[in-house]
């Protein structure tokens, strides 16, 4: 299957297909130089896949984990495109998750002030969300994706196959991203996961996912108003993770648990059910208040408030500015409900 994202300055395809991965020199133009990136926990052989049907391949493999999402991984990436004197025709491709993409991506921004980035995600978190929309970034003095690009990739294969290999710590992350896409805008997304068949349709929970990031990438390519609904869950979530070290919560797992108070009080306990359900977390392991205190640098907190998204009925969603001592009172309140 094939789905197509639609922006003013060219679009490009999104090819669903197990096995596509093994296509890569049929679906990409790859008869020219490619920087291909990827990392020590993604299975070699993907990348060896990518780079064996490349005419000329420079393959870079850096340690997994968000560490790797540096300015000083993104000068290696820089230097190893110079070394292999990729030109502005050239390209790059990121074969790995949403840490591999938003680094290779950005890399790819830069270089030459911007060429051709493929993106083959393989987890199940970059598949539904990051690989698609053009978001790139690094970290920098602690704070995540604060400098970045947006830069469309040209092209990118998601091949649910490759989720095989995935810890199912990894997979569970992924369907929490998903799940935030269905609460805010798909209830029939949602019911998938409601009657707990998410993890057998994988295949389906992929498409439905990426329609809704598409739709909400064509009509907000940056970010001004509707695309803030992908960050549903995401300030107290950015706050939980930003205290967590190398082996805390991942990032889907931190989506997870910022998605709990900012639901309705109809749909909080059912949401928690299928959290518990997929193996998410529902409870904190970091100090609430010290999450919370994080929001005061978050992004999204702009002047006179933080602005936040809610669910009160599933498929739809309210974008609203709450002074930031109201939002914190409220996420005190409902996270503290689920501890009676
Ligand atoms: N750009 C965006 O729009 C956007 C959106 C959401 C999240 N993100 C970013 O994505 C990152 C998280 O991405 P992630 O959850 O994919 O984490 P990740 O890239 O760190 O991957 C998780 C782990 O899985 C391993 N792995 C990857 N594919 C594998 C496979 N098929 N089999 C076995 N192991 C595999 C990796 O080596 C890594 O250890 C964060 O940095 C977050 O900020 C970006």
């Amino acid at each position: 299957m094939t789905l197509r994202v639609d922006l003013p300055q060219g679009g490009y395809d999104i090819v669903i297909e197990r096995g596509v991965l093994a296509e890569a020199g049929k679906q990409l133009d790859l008869k020219r130089r490619c920087l291909v990136v990827t990392d020590d926990g993604v299975p070699a052989e993907y990348a060896a896949t990518v780079a064996a049907a490349c005419e000329t391949a420079t393959v870079v493999t850096l340690p997994c984990g968000e560490a790797s999402k540096s300015l000083a991984n993104f000068e290696l990436l820089c230097r190893a495109m110079l070394e292999a004197e990729l030109s502005r025709s050239d390209c790059v491709v990121a074969v790995g998750g949403g840490v591999v993409g938003d680094l290779a991506g950005f890399a790819a921004a830069c270089y030459m002030r911007g060429i051709d980035f493929y993106n083959i995600p393989t987890t199940l978190l970059s598949q539904v969300d990051s690989s698609v929309g053009g978001k790139t970034a690094v970290d920098f003095c602690g704070v995540k994706n604060i400098i970045g690009a947006f830069h469309q990739p040209k092209k990118v294969l998601i091949d649910p196959n490759v989720l095989s290999t995935l810890h199912p710590r990894h997979v569970a992350a992924g369907l929490a991203e998903a799940l935030k896409m269905g609460m805010t805008s798909d209830r029939t997304l949602y019911e998938l996961f409601r009657q707990g068949k998410a993890r057998e349709q994988i295949d389906k929970v992929i498409e439905l996912a990426l329609r809704i990031k598409i739709s909400v990438v064509e009509q907000d390519e940056r970010e001004g108003g509707l695309r803030r609904i992908l960050n549903f869950g995401h300030t107290l979530g950015h706050g939980i993770e930003a205290l967590q070290g190398e082996d805390g919560y991942y990032h889907g797992e931190c989506v997870a648990l910022g998605m709990i108070p900012m639901c309705g009080d109809g749909i909080r306990a059912e949401l928690v059910e299928i959290l518990d359900s997929l193996g998410l977390p529902t409870r904190l392991n970091v100090d609430l208040e010290e999450a919370l205190a994080f929001a005061d640098h978050d992004k999204k907190c702009e002047k006179g408030g933080v602005l936040v998204i809610r669910v009160d009925t599933v498929g739809e969603y309210i974008i609203e500015k709450l002074p930031l001592p109201l939002w914190k009172q409220m996420i005190r309140e409902r996270m503290q409900e689920g501890k009676e």
